[in-house]
């Protein structure tokens, strides 16, 4: 077998004053995880939380640069999937930290996607009331998104991601080579918040991904064209710098949530199972953002069209009826927007668009007017 082809890697920072830290990101870069946290961190200990799916595909390679750099670890596998971010296996994770002597001044590594950057995130702010951690993570949407601005959290019987802090990494290694194993479908929907960062702010990116997206998702296995890294690179800078304006989102950070409050609605219809992925209904809801928008006046139909046209050319849903099996009315839609923080009385907060690349936050949307948007949306099925 020949070697993996590497690139070189590409650094991103995370400007946040005493919090600030790096993402690395190139193809094969698992291998200096060990040097780079001795660089970070001299004797400190470690401690993986990883889960079944990664252990199988990726645990030996992360061993085995800690061991390389004499770096003391251990790890608690847990199952994978969104029933993870829960109260019973974050107690396990920090006991299980805490069983490992672990203490403040050495890390937390959580090598996963969003469910265990989150989980093991919030462990991390927990125990010892903070220990500092690394994010490697493994799916796409972890590397743009997940991993990156210190969201931490697990779920609540109430909702999603109610219980959690912030809580910044020390440093994020995003290996693409590591995304090869992931499956096609969790490829696609990470994706759909890649588009996200060229329609709500960068419409040379956009246009840029309109022709490059196939080599984003082959990865430059064989051509090492990069295009994967360029991808990543250019979503995470994207994030850094709404996160450095606004950490707490408390004004900019919001347009991040580009169609996150239609698609969190018809994520919750689907109760969050897999007949819907989150980056499928980020899709569907920016499809539904943008076409509401247009239908406001705020941009051309035509212009609306061609941001929908890419998501669905790469495969995700942009329309009520891609989505396989029933879906409620749009009054029970709506009240699952109402339950959505965003939503206050009889106006919603929206992220709406002028153009692809041009997103803002509009306060005032007025909610009979999505409901009829919506309605007959629906009625299209
Ligand atoms: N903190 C934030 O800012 C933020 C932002 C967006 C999403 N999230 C959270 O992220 C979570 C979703 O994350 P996700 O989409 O990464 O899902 P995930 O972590 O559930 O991973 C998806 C699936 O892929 C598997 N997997 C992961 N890496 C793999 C690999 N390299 N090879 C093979 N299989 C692999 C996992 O085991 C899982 O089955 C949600 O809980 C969401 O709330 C958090
Ligand atoms: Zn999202």
């Amino acid at each position: 077998m020949t070697a993996p082809l590497r690139t070189d890697p590409t650094t991103v920072p995370v400007a946040l004053g005493e919090r600030s830290y790096d993402i690395v990101i190139g193809r094969g870069l698992i291998a200096s995880l060990g040097p780079r946290i001795e660089a970070l961190r001299p004797r400190a200990r470690v401690f993986i939380v990883t889960d079944t799916n990664i252990e199988l595909n990726h645990l030996d390679a992360v061993e085995e640069t800690l061991a390389e750099s004499a770096i003391a670890a251990s790890q608690l596998i847990v199952p994978p999937g969104e029933g993870t971010k829960s109260f019973r296996v974050f107690e396990r994770v920090c006991e299980a930290i805490i069983a490992a002597r672990i203490e403040r001044g050495d890390l937390v590594v959580a090598l996963g996607g969003g469910v265990i950057g989150d989980l093991a995130g919030f462990a991390a702010s927990a125990v010892r009331r903070g220990i500092d951690y690394v994010q490697v993570p493994t799916t796409l949407l972890a590397q743009v998104d997940s991993s990156v601005g210190g969201k931490t959290a697990i779920n609540s019987a109430h909702g999603k991601n109610l219980i959690g802090a912030f809580h910044q990494p020390m440093l994020v290694v995003a290996d693409t080579a590591l995304l090869d194993t992931l499956p096609p479908r969790e490829f696609r929907a990470g994706y759909a918040e890649v588009a996200k960062y060229g329609l709500l702010g960068d419409a040379a990116f956009f246009s840029w991904l309109e022709a490059n997206w196939r080599e984003v998702f082959a990865g430059g296995k064989a051509s090492g064209s990069g295009a994967r890294e360029h991808a990543i690179a250019v979503s995470c800078r994207a994030k850094a710098a709404i996160v450095a304006r606004d950490e707490r989102e408390t004004g900019d950070r919001a347009l991040l949530n580009l169609g996150h409050t239609f698609g969190h609605a018809l994520e919750a219809a689907c109760g969050f199972s897999d007949r819907l992925l989150h980056g499928e209904a980020v899709a569907a809801g920016m499809a539904l953002a943008f076409e509401f928008s247009a239908r406001l006046g705020l941009l051309s139909p035509a212009e609306a069209e061609r941001a929908i046209r890419h998501l669905a050319e790469v495969g995700l849903p942009t329309r009520p009826k891609d989505i396989a099996g029933g879906l409620p009315d749009a009054d029970a839609l709506m009240a699952l927007m109402a339950q959505d923080k965003k939503v206050k009385r009889g106006a919603l907060t929206f992220i709406l668009v002028r153009g692809i690349g041009a997103a803002f936050v509009e306060r005032g949307v007025d909610a009979v007017q999505v409901r009829g948007f919506l309605s007959e949306k629906l009625a299209e099925r």
